[in-house]
């Protein structure tokens, strides 16, 4: 699969892994989703897809053979931080896993800033999660090294929207013309606000159906709208789920809560089981972020429609890409 001209109208034509990139990334941030137009998603994508096929065929290679990975967690994570863990070990380099900050100088009261100076020592690049909106734009500052936003509190996690789109890619052939409904916490969810600005990008139909406590951040409705994104909200699924293309679930997060009542109210208010399937439509593409509670039943797992473990995959290979790319390696 390509994702040039006849997926994302880029006009670029694929490049073929070993071709002449234009290290448009090598030695670049990553840090949020506002950074990129769609060339550099087709740039992306096609390296990612590269590794995908790589992958399969010969499992490890040793393009990043020498660089160190910084994997640096100040919140819990499974699949951002193991897939970054993967990535890199699947291109033949090495990470230094810090994903319990309290066993490190942090617990000391070290800064972020330092921290970061720290591992640069030692690292060639430094992947970050933070409870902080503006954490990882703050380490940039003072990095030399390329650092990765691997999600900042309720601000962006760019890496999961490539894979997102992605997976939407994969799974669809294309973006324009989908209508994409996300659906539950979209007030916290740092996923949902990435991915609706990448998908700004495209000509896409935005549906957010959450409770009117966890709707869509207004500044970032605004944003889109004065973009002439095509967008709409809901409080419930029903009305909306019969012309969705693209379902994309989110957890009501507990961890988000100033007031633990409220979250107890909000904590089930959707739920995707096979009954409620059945009014959507035949070729739906089910994601989630995960980690899931009970919002989508593992009765659905078995769905055909249910894409989000591929979704986990892939992301795989768009780390993979994001690594080698921003190391100057693709
Ligand atoms: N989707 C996601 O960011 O999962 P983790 O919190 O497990 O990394």
């Amino acid at each position: 699969m390509t994702f040039a001209a006849n997926t994302i109208n880029v006009q670029s034509s694929r490049l073929p892994f070993g071709a002449q990139y234009d290290g448009r990334f090598k030695g670049k941030h990553i840090l949020s989703v506002s950074q990129f137009d769609v060339h550099d998603l087709a740039y992306i994508f096609d390296v990612a897809e590269e590794f995908r096929m790589l992958v399969r065929r010969i499992g490890v290679m040793d393009l990043l053979k020498g660089y160190i990975l910084a994997n640096l967690f100040y919140e819990p994570s499974t699949r951002t931080s193991s897939s970054f863990i993967a990535a890199m070990q699947r291109l033949g380099g090495t990470v230094i896993p810090i994903n319990e900050v309290r066993y490190s100088s942090v617990s000391k009261g070290e800064s972020l800033p330092d921290t970061v100076r720290t591992l640069e020592c030692y690292a060639d690049v430094i992947v970050l999660r933070h409870p902080e909106v503006g954490s990882a734009a703050l380490a940039a500052q003072y990095a030399r090294k390329p650092i990765i936003n691997a999600g900042d509190g309720i601000g962006e996690h760019p890496t999961q929207a490539l894979l997102d789109l992605f997976t939407i890619l994969q799974e669809r052939g294309r973006i324009d013309g989908l209508t994409v409904t996300m659906l539950g916490d979209l007030k916290y969810g740092r996923t949902v606000h990435s991915l609706a600005k990448l998908l700004a990008l495209f000509r896409v139909r935005l549906i957010y159906v959450s409770p009117k406590a966890l709707e869509m951040p207004a500044e970032l409705v605004d944003a889109l709208r004065a973009r002439g994104v095509c967008q709409e909200s809901h409080t419930q699924l029903e009305e909306v789920l019969p012309e969705t293309d693209v379902l994309y679930v989110t957890r009501i997060q507990q961890e988000r809560f100033a007031d633990q009542q409220e979250y107890e109210q909000l904590k089930d208010v959707y739920s995707i089981t096979p009954q409620v399937l059945r009014a959507a439509k035949p070729d739906l593409t089910l994601m989630h972020p995960l980690p899931r509670l009970s919002e989508i039943s593992m009765a659905v797992d078995s769905d055909p429609r249910a894409a989000y473990f591929r979704q986990m995959e892939y992301g795989l290979y768009v780390r993979m890409a994001l690594l080698a790319l921003v190391l100057g390696k693709a």
